[in-house]
């Protein structure tokens, strides 16, 4: 299965991030997960929405083209980073590509709550009509990393938590039955 993964972060040493490479390397023989660069999208200008800037159009083509896509945010302000929500609305106008998309949100903060308001605030942007993702259902598939700090490994990145690793392996394995029903 091919995923396409965007971060909300572009910190260099982004727990979110970490967490993307954590994911990218644990299911390998699983997933193919592509992680996206945001960094390198213009701020949405609707003015260039029917012919945007090449890397917007090659954005939006991953997005089209992925099985899944998984989105990993941390919380600012108790929301999405604003990095995020621009990718995101590039999605949204002309072609709109995440529309029946399966996508499975997570998130990781350095404080107790773990990105829950920032998640429920993706959830909400994710059902926009411009957008209408197909998202992994509430109720127990939220996959909130608190305290980061304590949860991975200073020189590998890696989230190196036992719970919740265990907790993060039965979450993927429903999301790709999500992906599967979903065809
Ligand atoms: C934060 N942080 C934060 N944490 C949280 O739990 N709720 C919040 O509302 C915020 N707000 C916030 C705003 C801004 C501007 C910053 C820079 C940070 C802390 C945040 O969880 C922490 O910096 C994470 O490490 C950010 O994720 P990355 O960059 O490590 O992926």
């Amino acid at each position: 299965m091919n995923i396409f993964t965007i971060v909300g972060s572009i910190r260099k040493e982004s727990y979110n991030m970490q967490l993307a490479k954590t994911m990218q390397e644990r299911y390998k023989d699983n997933l193919n997960i592509e992680i996206a660069d945001i960094r390198s999208l213009p701020f949405f200008d609707q003015d260039e929405e029917h012919n945007p800037p090449q890397v917007v159009k090659d954005f939006k083509k991953a997005v089209a083209n992925a099985d899944g896509v998984i989105i990993i945010t941390p919380e600012y302000n108790w929301s999405v980073p604003g990095v995020l929500k621009n990718a995101i609305d590039w999605t949204s106008r002309v072609k709109r590509v995440f529309l029946g998309k399966p996508v499975m949100p997570l998130g990781v903060s350095t404080g107790m709550l773990g990105t829950v308001r920032a998640q429920l605030h993706l959830r909400e942007i994710l059902s926009a009509p411009g957008i209408q993702a197909k998202v992994l259902p509430p109720g127990g598939n939220e996959v909130l990393v608190n305290f980061a700090a304590q949860k991975f490994d200073e020189e590998t990145g890696l989230l190196v938590d036992e719970t919740t690793i265990s907790f993060l392996d039965d979450k993927v394995d429903k999301f790709i039955e999500m992906i599967k029903t979903s065809k």
